[in-house]
């Protein structure tokens, strides 16, 4: 673990504040790659938050930025309630959302804050010359961070879209990127909705990182999950994702993000059918219904048989 102190924060918007951090002990911080977060432990609970660079910046500081969620579980509102000088505890940088398709040209398309890492990405893309495109979607200008730079530091190859006044059409977007790689970052309704467009348009290098957690939603009710291997069956209680039902039967199954946009605990279906609620499958793996993320995902019928 990393010890933190605070050196800088700054309001972007009314919501959003900007950390910049250094090692508390003075040592050099590990290095990372665009796309990379880090987790920071708040009072709710560790919280990932992606790294942001910019064009020019020195390297010897981590920056993240939080938007504050009121309705949220807590986590936002302890690192807005934090000051310039204070420290922090957070795991290393790790990354699940690389830039990996280098013979394509790359789309990067955010969503509110999902801004942070493809801020990182479109860094990268200009340092190396590789061509890109940045679209930025926000429910409206004032809250949308950092407009006025990211025209500036990217020029014509930023696009900000509104979604008050002049909305994204993700149908002819994705219509004119077919031969990009596609990046996403945002809420799940719109990596939802992006994803649809994309793969509707032939678009099938597509990569999203979610920004929200995924968690068991109200009405969810429990249903069995049987291993194949063992026969052994666990009720995954309405409030439980299927991983923290298995985890407290003994088991020790693969994840990471636990957001469903990984893909690390991808498990396949033997019987039963998943309610799939993650961004990472393809529409077609979904319709199969042989495969599901185990840690967001539950299930339409009583019992689900994996091959565990
Ligand atoms: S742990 Fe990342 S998709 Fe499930």
């Amino acid at each position: 673990m990393l010890k933190l102190t605070i050196a800088q924060k700054l309001a972007v918007t009314k919501r959003i504040s900007a950390f910049t951090l250094v090692a508390a002990d003075g040592e050099a911080l590990p290095g990372y790659t665009a796309g990379a977060h880090i987790a920071v432990e708040t009072a709710a609970g560790p919280r990932s938050y992606s790294l942001i660079d910019w064009p020019g910046d020195t390297p010897g500081a981590y920056s993240i930025a939080v938007q504050r969620e009121d309705a949220g579980d807590g986590g936002s509102k302890a690192m807005h309630a934090l000051s310039k000088g204070d420290t922090i505890t957070a795991a290393e940088p790790k990354n699940d959302f690389e830039i990996r398709t280098e013979d394509k040209p790359a789309a990067l398309l955010a969503g509110g804050i999902g801004v942070t890492p493809l801020i990182s990405m479109a860094t990268a893309l200009r340092a190396q010359s590789r061509p890109f495109v940045f679209h930025y979607c926000g429910r409206s200008a004032d809250v949308m961070a950092w407009l006025d730079r990211l025209r500036d530091e990217f020029g014509g190859s930023f696009h900000a879209h509104f979604d008050d006044t002049a909305p994204l059409d993700l149908n002819t977007l994705m219509a004119g990127l077919t031969g990009h790689a596609l990046y996403i970052c945002g809420p799940k309704g719109m990596i939802d909705a992006a994803r649809a467009a994309a793969e509707a348009a032939g678009i099938s290098d597509i990569h999203v990182e979610l920004f929200t957690n995924a968690a068991p939603a109200a009405g969810d009710s429990a249903f069995e999950v049987e291993i194949a291997s063992s026969g052994q069956v666990i009720t995954v209680a309405p409030d439980q994702t299927i991983i923290e039902a298995l985890e407290a039967a003994g088991l020790d199954p693969l994840y990471d993000c636990q957001r469903g946009d990984c893909g690390i605990c991808q498990t396949e279906v033997i019987a039963g059918t998943p309610d799939h609620r993650d961004v990472v499958l393809s529409q077609a793996e979904r319709d199969s219904g042989k495969v599901m993320q185990i840690c967001v995902s539950r299930a339409l019928s009583a019992r689900l048989v994996l091959d565990l």
